[in-house]
């Protein structure tokens, strides 16, 4: 077996100055063994026996589908059902009583949840899962509540497709498990029509410019994204995040993430958890 390609100092500074003006990841130096890990493969296959050679077919590539696959290699999809399950449980008691008065006030069933980085589709899932539980099923036959968005096509594909292993569904409670998952032949969890249908994924880059939204989202997920990103690129981010919510609109973020506790658009609510300030 041949041994690893190497990437110099020089290469890495160029893929990763790349990676960072398209999609705002921010690999540090310690993230060197890991992109040269995790692009070996890639460059065998596509023929390179050294990096610039990779870099430099990626720049002039028009069609852009040398960047996706890079994207695709770089970024970190991990994510697992009811994942950091509190934000559930808040969801569920605080912040759908509030959305559910408020729609039926409006006469609307238009309720509207982006989930923002959602890899392989788990949290997404998880999302309407805990929709349908407290809506019941047919609420939401006006169209899927759920966009469920991310950079990475293969992780899209694996949402869309819905098949999970028994590890990632650890954390469903039984009584859930089997009421919105099938056994698969490969001995996983596929989840139900039923679900599927109420989740809509695209894929979306937060590094462009503005968002394509018309209307305001009740509430966004963005969880373990941002850690990926620097400070300025996480604060134009949460700033977009701003731009797209209902005035005292939940923004939740990963536990290990924060906003701080005098954001301009936002307040703290508590750990991880943020809410949209009234526009003056
Ligand atoms: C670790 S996963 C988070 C999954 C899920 N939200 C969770 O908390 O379990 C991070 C996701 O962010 C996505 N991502 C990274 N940079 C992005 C960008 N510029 N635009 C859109 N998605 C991006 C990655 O593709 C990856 O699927």
């Amino acid at each position: 077996m041949e041994g690893l390609i190497d990437i110099t100092d020089n290469e890495f500074k160029q893929i990763s100055a790349l990676v960072y003006e398209k999609f705002g990841i921010h690999l540090t130096e310690k993230k060197r063994v890991l992109v040269r890990g995790r692009l070996n493969k890639l460059l065998r296959q596509m023929g390179y026996t050294d990096f610039e050679s990779y870099y430099n077919a990626v720049l002039n590539d028009p069609s852009g589908a040398g960047l996706l696959e890079l994207v695709d290699k770089i970024s970190t999809n991990h994510t697992y059902f009811f994942r950091e399950k509190d934000h559930f449980e808040f969801l569920e008691k605080r912040v759908l009583p509030q959305i559910a008065q408020q729609l039926e006030a409006e006469g609307s069933k238009d309720l509207r949840v982006w989930c923002a980085g959602c890899a392989t589709g788990e949290e997404a899932y998880t999302l309407a899962i805990v929709l349908a539980e407290f809506f019941g099923p047919n609420y939401f036959s006006e169209g899927p509540p759920i966009l469920a968005t991310d950079i990475s096509r293969t992780a899209l594909e694996k949402a869309t497709l819905g098949a999970y292993g028994k590890e990632r569904v650890d954390q469903v409670p039984r009584g859930l498990l089997h009421k919105y998952f099938t056994l698969n032949e490969a001995g996983g969890y596929s989840v139900k029509e039923s679900l599927k249908k109420m989740v809509l994924y695209k894929r979306l880059n937060f590094k462009r410019e503005s968002f394509p939204f018309r209307k305001k989202f009740h509430t966004v997920f963005c969880r373990n994204v941002m850690i990926y990103f620097d400070q300025p690129t996480k604060e134009t981010l949460v700033q977009k995040f701003g731009g797209v919510l209902a005035d005292r609109g939940y923004l939740f973020i990963g536990h290990s993430e924060t906003l701080g506790r005098d954001n301009r658009d936002f307040q703290y609510v508590q750990p991880a958890l943020y809410m949209k300030k009234v526009a003056e």
